[in-house]
């Protein structure tokens, strides 16, 4: 499972998350908890760790890393939690894919969990702005349905179309108008008809691409 979510910037509930414990615990599940949009979530917002309920931690594995939170996507820093029975097989995978970490990449993250609060600060209070900012841009159009998200970078939207699937018309978008944006399916066939947007981007980028999109759809 994934909190805040990509692709639809939606964050779990503490009791959406406390049923899922329930059902893992009744079926005695290993849950892999994906928290990598941690810190990109709305200041009204609380994240919840699966791992921190009761009975959780030894049956968590929880997954996280730098790439979102602190701009550092392709620098390849990961990181995670798990109980120590599952380590020796963790251990196999990680040191036949990627054997070590480089150095530098290492030098970086440990900057950023010195000093690098603000900064996150900095970034969360921009994604936030481009978020309210592009969702309103998006209200405007009477073909489109924004799904309410607080976290994340993403935005999640209903389309009503005329192509036969979502990535027909995402693709007919992209030809016609140059916006660029991830047909749902992308995730799963509960996706179609939806339309998953960035907003990891320029806010002037963003009222341009929600302009385009707006007049296309109408
Ligand atoms: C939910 C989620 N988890 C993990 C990742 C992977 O991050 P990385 O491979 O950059 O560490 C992504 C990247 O988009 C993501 O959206």
């Amino acid at each position: 499972m994934n909190t805040p979510h990509n692709p639809t910037g939606v964050v779990l509930s503490k009791e959406e998350l406390q049923e899922l414990a329930n059902l893992a615990t009744k079926h005695n599940l290993i849950v892999v908890s994906d928290e990598m949009y941690e810190k990109i979530i709305a200041d009204e917002t609380p994240h919840y760790s699966i791992a921190s309920f009761p009975g959780m931690a030894e049956r968590t594995i929880t997954i996280n890393g730098f790439s979102k939170a602190y701009a550092m996507t392709g620098w390849r820093v990961g990181y995670l939690h798990a109980p120590t029975a599952y380590y020796p097989a963790i251990f196999r995978v990680h040191q036949f894919n990627t054997a070590c970490t480089p150095g530098f990449a290492q030098q970086a993250a440990l900057t950023l969990l010195k000093d690098g609060e603000r900064a996150v600060t900095e970034m969360k209070e921009s994604f936030q702005r481009r978020r309210v900012l592009l969702q309103s841009a998006l209200e405007k159009a009477t073909n489109l349905t924004v799904m309410e998200a607080t976290g994340a970078i993403y935005l999640f939207v209903l389309v009503q179309h005329n192509d036969s699937n979502i990535r027909d018309f995402a693709l007919r978008l992209l030809d016609e108008t140059g916006v660029a944006c991830v047909p749902g399916t992308a995730f799963g066939s509960a996706g179609e008809g939806y339309l998953r947007l960035s907003y990891a981007t320029f806010e002037e980028d963003l009222l341009e691409a929600a302009k385009r999109l707006v007049a296309y759809v109408g």
